[in-house]
């Protein structure tokens, strides 16, 4: 058996990650930045793809923006056994596909969660049309998540660096979301993330305390949450600060 198949058929194991969930309320009111520009960008995209062309959605999950793309001829490609509807059940370092198949690539949310991200960028790159395009969406700043199969964060520096290495021409490299966006995902880290019960070892004096500073951490983070994500979709500020989220689009040269 080789390596390749043996981390293929390790990886494609589904993860339960618990989450805690969220009620309605809260998630309306966490209503994430993030998602309006994902969908912005990818709905962009696919309104500059042509009527007929072939697009690959590579690590497509639950394909979210599959509707996007009615006006083109669609696949996707996932690991997960589980997720329905892949076109193709594979490794993105090996997709079984003829070379230069696919006029559109996307890669959303996916690059970070590669052990090996320069042989999936190489192969990327294989099934790539001469002229053809890839977007891509990965976050510089988001907490763990899909445990263990997570593996890394991506500065510009690194993503421009993967790109070229694996061919590509880089042709716009922006921050997806203002800062703002990475401000609204820290309170909400801080409401989520923050204990709701103090060590009896404190003392009554500390812990009165710390359930008092807690409590308002976070309640103040469920109400920043809200307000900075609201402003990010008003107001995308990049000037000073960080993104959780870098978007890429690359080209594969003629
Ligand atoms: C965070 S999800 C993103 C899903 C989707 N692109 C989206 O934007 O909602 C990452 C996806 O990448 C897939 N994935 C991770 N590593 C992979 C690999 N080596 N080969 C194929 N798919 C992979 C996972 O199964 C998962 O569906």
């Amino acid at each position: 058996m080789t390596v390749r198949s043996d981390l293929t058929r390790r990886l494609s194991r589904p993860v339960a990650t618990p989450r805690r969930q969220l009620p309605e309320w809260k998630k309306r009111w966490f209503r994430n930045s993030s998602r309006q520009y994902l969908a912005r960008y990818n709905r962009t995209f696919a309104k500059a793809t042509k009527p007929g062309m072939l697009v690959l959605d590579a690590g497509a999950g639950r394909a979210p923006y599959r509707g996007f793309f009615k006006h083109a001829t669609y696949e996707s490609a996932d690991f997960k056994l589980l997720q329905a509807d892949q076109t193709y059940i594979c490794d993105l370092t090996d997709i079984p596909v003829e070379d230069g198949r696919y006029d559109r690539v996307l890669l959303n949310q996916v690059l970070e969660h590669l052990p090996d991200p320069a042989s999936a960028l190489r192969e990327l790159y294989r099934v790539t049309k001469p002229g053809g395009e890839l977007i891509c969406t990965v976050p510089l700043f988001y907490e763990e998540h899909q445990k263990p199969y997570d593996f890394f964060r991506y500065t510009q520096f690194g993503l421009r660096k993967l790109f070229s290495d694996a061919g590509f021409s880089v042709q716009t490299m922006e921050w997806m979301e203002g800062y703002f966006g990475t401000v609204g995902y820290q309170f909400e880290g801080m409401h989520r993330h923050l204990p709701r019960t103090v060590p009896s070892g404190l003392g009554r004096w500390r812990a009165g305390r710390a359930r008092v500073l807690l409590g308002a951490a976070r309640g103040l983070g469920l109400l920043l949450a809200g307000l900075f994500y609201r402003l990010d979709q008003e107001w995308k500020y990049t000037r000073t600060g960080y993104p959780k989220n870098f978007m890429i689009i690359a080209g594969k040269p003629r």
